[in-house]
């Protein structure tokens, strides 16, 4: 298997971005017609951002794990689809054919359904990165089941939080997951979250740590018990259900600037299009393939480029339980070495954070399989960079900058590997079918080159967000409504004279640490919770390794006197209440903070406090209080 539709000259993406833009519907209808449906659409294209509307192959059904499974078994039932390394080295590995894919998911599939699980039912996934994950989210989709996978760092309240926006009557988790030298008690954590949601009907526990787990009579059952059931009953085989190609096909939460996370909706059709079409041609993937995403499929990074884009391009997905520091920082270069990898992709948080460890881990590990590198979910500065290109790389491989969201589901702006040039620190040219352009504050759009705005997209791609979960409202307000009929990313760009695009960060309040995406006001709404915070101001500040930090300035009237355990109890408390990824790196307690008089914080200031630049804070007349400056500066951490 080839792929038809695999972009091979820099002149053929320029013809392909061009036809794409001009005749979207053509363009696309095309492409669609490499893939199985059980009907065909009725249109490609129907939309407006005003609503928002955005329809992709209406009228079209499908399943998309006919598309990531069965298609498959008739060319290469015995490759490996999924390859399993542990969070311990000398545990053993595991390695899924299609055909045994197939068959686990069937399997899986039987269970949903005898626990009651029905098309359009929302299924909470809260496990570590095991194949059983990969094999939920795909039984999921096979029985039309909306998945909604919570990551494992979250705490027991964000879950709930999460599972009562999305009325979700099913959970699948694990006793617990490995993650470097930690264990991590999952059920655990359910079991707190559940305490809130008694409509939870059902919870299936798959065992992995063994660690001790409590098991409620009626409500949880063991996931090896009901696969019993199924082998006793004949183990048959699960026909995938219909789905229509606007059916939605997984809920993913993700911050914005309000407290709350929203639920981007992801639908089947165009989600699997246009995951399968970036795979392809961005990674310049090839159907034997070893693609190693060190994403968790509890982002979106995991959904699209660890499930769905490799394995409905046939290729072997390479999943990764632990961290690249365990047992030593040579971890990922053992495991290119031991399964021969030919593509990696990983955030450049990692990248610096293995950097600091210096060549030594490197050396010894034969990483000549590899073909392509790429980066996602932040900036990479041109150090790290160049650091992957030489060390890595061995400045053989082209790296893909790619830059999209979960609200994009897929790539929207990066180079295409060995196809299209690529420019340290720059995701550079958009795909096929994406259109960008820079608008300034009000909206009108700035045409030139080496200019720097705010990015918008002017139509939609396949996998366009589609609503926020149970508020419509809230995904047009958030995305479609800050500039008239465009899609307004939050982030903001630079455009050089060559036309490439620079992503400078977010232009909102959503911090971006880690690779991970965290509100500011929700860090503020869990630190006020905390006894004795009077108010809270939280802003971002440049972090070595993280590519952002947390900095929390905080007005405390508790008794305790003792400011470092004040400290940590607050922290305690934000780890609670969002989960450990939400910790602030710094909390400075403060008298005031510096408000206007209509009692708007200035953040300007805070930021600039926190990155370290007291000198020149601008103009602070407006400010009620602007001696609150001066104190804050002379505390400052
Ligand atoms: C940021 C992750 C610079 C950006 C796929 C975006 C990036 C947010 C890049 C989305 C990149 C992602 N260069 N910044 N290549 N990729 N971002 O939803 O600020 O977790 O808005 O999706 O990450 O984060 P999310």
């Amino acid at each position: 298997m080839s792929y038809p539709y695999q972009i091979t000259s820099e002149e053929g993406y320029h013809a392909a971005w061009k036809k794409s833009i001009e005749d979207p519907e053509g363009f696309w209808g095309e492409i669609a017609e490499h893939f199985e449906w059980k009907r065909k659409w009725d249109k490609v294209l129907d939309w407006n951002f005003r609503e928002p509307s955005v329809k992709w192959f209406d009228g079209a059904q499908l399943n998309i794990t006919e598309n990531c499974i069965d298609r498959h078994l008739k060319t290469k039932a015995h490759e490996p689809a999924i390859i399993w390394e542990p969070n311990d080295p000398n545990d053993h590995h595991r390695m899924f054919t299609y055909q045994q894919l197939h068959f686990k998911v069937c399997q899986f599939a039987n269970v949903l359904k005898n626990n009651g699980v029905q098309k359009g039912d929302r299924v909470c996934i809260y496990m570590g990165m095991i194949p059983e994950l990969a094999i939920a989210v795909l039984a999921c989709a096979r029985v039309g089941a909306i998945h909604s996978v919570i990551f494992g760092g979250f705490s027991a309240q964000s879950i709930a939080d999460r599972l009562k926006d999305a009325q979700a009557e099913f959970i699948i988790t694990c006793d617990g997951a490995f993650r470097g030298a930690k264990d991590i008690p999952l059920k655990n954590v359910i079991d707190d979250a559940l305490i809130s949601c008694e409509f939870v009907k059902r919870v299936i526990v798959y065992t992995h740590t063994r660690t001790a787990v409590s098991m409620i009579k009626g409500r949880d059952v063991w996931w090896e018990d009901e696969i019993r059931k199924v082998e006793t009953a004949g183990n048959p085989d699960f026909p995938a259900e219909v789905m229509n190609a606007e059916d939605p096909l997984f809920i993913l939460y993700t911050s914005g600037s309000t407290g709350k996370p929203k639920g981007v909706v992801h639908t089947c059709g165009g989600y699997m299009v246009y995951t399968n079409y970036t795979f392809v041609n961005v990674f310049q993937s090839q159907p034997e393939d070893i693609h190693f995403c060190t994403a968790d499929i509890g982002w979106i990074t995991g959904h699209s480029y660890i499930v769905y884009g490799p394995l409905s391009a046939g290729t072997t997905s390479l999943m990764f339980e632990g961290i690249p520091t365990f047992p030593d920082a040579g971890r990922f270069w053992d495991i290119i070495d031991k399964y021969k990898v030919n593509i990696l992709y990983t955030a450049p948080t990692a990248i610096r954070s293995l950097m600091a460890f210096g060549l030594g881990p490197v050396h010894g590990k034969d990483l000549s399989s590899l073909r392509v590198l790429g980066t996602v979910g932040e900036p990479i500065n041109e150090e790290a960079w160049h650091w992957y290109d030489e060390h890595i790389g061995k400045k053989k491989c082209p790296i893909v900058d790619t830059w999209w969201q979960t609200e994009t589901g897929g790539i929207l702006i990066s180079n295409m590997a060995g196809i299209t040039p690529s420019k340290p620190s720059y995701a550079t040219l958009p795909m096929p079918g994406v259109e960008p352009l820079l608008v300034d504050d009000k909206g009108v759009e700035i045409k030139e080159n080496n200019v720097t705005g705010n990015l918008c997209i002017r139509s939609p791609w396949p996998a366009t967000i589609r609503t926020t979960y149970g508020d419509h409202e809230r995904c047009r307000t958030n995305y479609f409504a800050t500039y008239d009929n465009l899609y307004f990313t939050g982030d903001g760009a630079y455009r050089d004279e060559n036309g490439y695009y620079r992503i400078t960060g977010r232009v909102d309040d959503v911090l971006n640490v880690s690779g991970h995406r965290i509100g500011t006001a929700e860090v503020e709404n869990a630190i006020n919770m905390h006894a004795g915070v009077v108010e809270s101001a939280v802003v971002g500040f440049p972090h070595d390794v993280k590519g952002q930090g947390i900095y929390a300035y905080v007005i405390y009237s508790g008794s305790h006197g003792d400011e470092e355990m004040t400290r940590r109890d607050i922290t305690a408390t934000v780890s609670r209440i969002i989960g450990p990824i939400a910790k602030p790196d710094k909390i400075q307690l403060v008298t005031g903070l510096p408000k206007t008089r209509s009692g708007k914080i200035m953040r300007r200031i805070l930021r600039k406090i926190a990155e370290g630049e007291v000198e020149n804070l601008g103009d602070t007349s407006t400010l009620l209080d602007p001696s609150v400056v001066d104190q804050i500066k002379n505390s400052r951490l």
